[in-house]
């Protein structure tokens, strides 16, 4: 189990299942919401502004958009109101979560 997440509480965790973050294989669990998983394996930081100030969750509820990615190729994604799916692909998203705005932010 990853040390991101909470050890010892007494509930039962859901299947194990694997994502791809950023391309790299995660360990998530059922019922967990991407933002959830995303954190436990790669610390806080879930996207940038275009400015490339860095962002991350801060309501849980869907209401602030500060969570987004980029789920199974579709941005603008509220990471903590969409649960993990096993073989779900999660990228960073910058900006708008366009390919122009990716390649803006890397520089080429
Ligand atoms: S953290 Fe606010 S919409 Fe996800």
């Amino acid at each position: 189990m990853s040390s991101g997440r909470v050890a010892g509480h007494g509930l039962e965790r859901g299947r194990r299942v694997e994502i791809l973050i950023d391309g790299e294989p995660a360990e998530a669990y059922e019922g967990e919401s991407v933002a959830a998983a995303v954190m436990a394996g790669r610390g806080l930081g879930l996207r940038q502004t275009g400015d490339a100030d860095p962002r991350g969750y801060y309501c849980g509820m869907g209401v602030c958009f500060d969570c987004v990615m980029v789920v199974d190729g579709v941005p603008q994604t509220r990471t903590c109101v969409t649960w993990v799916r096993d073989g779900m692909t999660v990228e960073h998203q910058v900006g708008s979560g366009t390919a122009a705005d990716a390649e803006a932010a890397h520089g080429h």
